[in-house]
């Protein structure tokens, strides 16, 4: 399995993870769930409207935790902003309750992708183990 794609598992089996977001000097984290692996690239989901996005545009650096069965993965790098249609339709067929407030074609969705991304798997009982995605 690829480095990405156990990421991408594990954050799948995880259901909940947390994103943590630069707002001026002031660190900001806030419970996320949706992930979409596309064309080799790690995607969340947001709404355009929201403060996370905001902080996004004007930093795109940030930071993704989750855990599972005392093992926890922390993703690292730059959100990138995708308008790709597909890319939006493809988060919505995989996370179909999206479609209540979200449609690929409103003003509102957005996907975005990590870039420069390393992520650390660490547990209680084994060293980190650092990748590059
Ligand atoms: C379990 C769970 C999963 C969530 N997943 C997402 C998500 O994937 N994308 C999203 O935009 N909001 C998601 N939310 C809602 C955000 O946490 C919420 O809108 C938050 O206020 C956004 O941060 P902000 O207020 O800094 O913009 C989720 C909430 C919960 C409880």
């Amino acid at each position: 399995m690829k480095d990405i794609e156990r990421v991408y598992k594990f954050l799948n089996e995880a259901r909940t993870y947390f994103l943590a977001t630069v707002d001026k000097d002031q660190p900001r984290v806030r419970p996320f769930g949706t992930i979409l692996l596309s064309d080799g690239k790690l995607y969340i989901q947001t709404g355009k409207i929201k403060d996370v996005s905001k902080q996004i545009a004007a930093n795109p650096k940030a930071e993704i935790c989750a855990c599972k069965d005392g093992e926890w993965v922390r993703v690292c790098g730059e959100l990138v902003n995708d308008d790709s249609y597909d890319v939006k339709v493809a988060m919505l067929e995989k996370m179909p309750n999206l479609k209540g407030m979200y449609s690929a074609d409103d003003d509102n969705m957005q996907m975005l992708y990590f870039k420069n991304a390393k992520a650390t798997f660490s547990s209680f009982t084994s060293a980190p183990e650092t990748v590059d995605l």
